[in-house]
């Protein structure tokens, strides 16, 4: 595997590749877990060659969030991303990706989409996202880039972004992958004291279950969500957001007329946990 640590030695072995080879590409903020690897694998069906970058992205961090404290294990990630079978890994510098600092960089933003939920809620995340992944596609210049479901609203952002500005990308929106007591996998699960891991598989059962009783007996969506709510507060978690949503455009949903799923972000502590369940 290629350790790209510069954006010259990105583009010289992006320049070095045939034209018919097919790029797939998984942009990621390194710690790497099994829900990463499934991008690479999916990728991998569809292309001759995979490339992952590994850059936790500052302009996504709001000024009070974990950038700091964000996990960093390159050497374990680079040695995950070899035994997935990637060809090149891109570890570009923060200089490299913001020559100007982030607060002088030329910004992406995609509107309404990011009004709602994690955007309501991190103000300028989104914006940090969109800006990052137009440059890593650009560099990169990938067929085919893969994006996970746990975080739907950043599939739906980068899906707009990438047709309003003509990019000539395909978007792979991966499955969930859930630990084995239901948990969605994330950088973030290393955060949670040991009495937090055990509780935070609630938390995704709620959505699941919250999801299932609207779906098979069409219950009232409002009272579901304000009972699952209430199930959560009294367990423990402070609940961020837990609301059902158009998934083609995120508008508010009363009925399910169409494709509808519950999104919901929690606290436990300081962690931040999101996920999301399609009813
Ligand atoms: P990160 O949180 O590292 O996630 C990288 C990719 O892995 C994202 O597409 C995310 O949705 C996917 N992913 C994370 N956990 C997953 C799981 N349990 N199952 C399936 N896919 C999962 O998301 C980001 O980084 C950043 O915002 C990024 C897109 C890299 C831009 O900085």
């Amino acid at each position: 595997m290629e350790i790209l640590r510069s954006l010259n030695a990105m583009r010289e072995w992006r320049t070095s590749l045939a034209t018919e080879q097919r790029v797939g590409f998984a942009p990621t903020m390194g710690n790497l877990h099994a829900g990463h690897i499934e991008l690479i694998n999916v990728v991998k069906q569809q292309s001759d060659v995979v490339v992952a970058s590994i850059f936790v992205n500052p302009m996504q961090f709001g000024g009070n969030e974990d950038l700091d404290a964000y996990p960093r294990t390159l050497a374990a990630d680079l040695a995950k991303l070899e035994a997935a079978g990637t060809a090149a890994a891109f570890t570009p510098t923060t200089t490299d990706i913001y020559p100007d600092g982030v607060s002088q960089h030329t910004a992406v933003d995609v509107p309404k989409l990011t009004d709602v939920l994690c955007g309501a809620s991190r103000p300028g995340h989104f914006r940090g996202v969109t800006t990052v992944v137009s440059k890593l596609l650009g560099i990169v210049r990938p067929h085919v880039a893969a994006f996970g479901a746990k975080d739907l609203q950043q599939v739906l952002v980068i899906k707009k972004m990438v047709r309003d500005l003509s990019m000539n990308t395909e978007i792979e929106v991966v499955p969930t992958v859930r630990e084995s007591d239901g948990l969605a996998m994330s950088s973030r699960n290393g955060y949670l004291s040991h009495d937090d891991r055990a509780l935070a598989p609630l938390f995704s059962l709620t959505l699941e279950e919250t999801a299932k009783r609207v779906a098979e007996s069409g219950s009232d969506i409002e009272t579901a969500i304000a009972e699952s709510k209430a199930i959560l507060t009294e367990a423990g978690f402070i609940v961020d957001y837990l609301e059902a949503r158009r998934t083609h455009d995120l508008s508010a949903a009363s009925s399910l007329n169409q494709e509808t799923a519950i999104f919901g972000a929690v606290f436990l502590g300081t962690t931040r946990l999101i996920d999301n369940r399609i009813i």
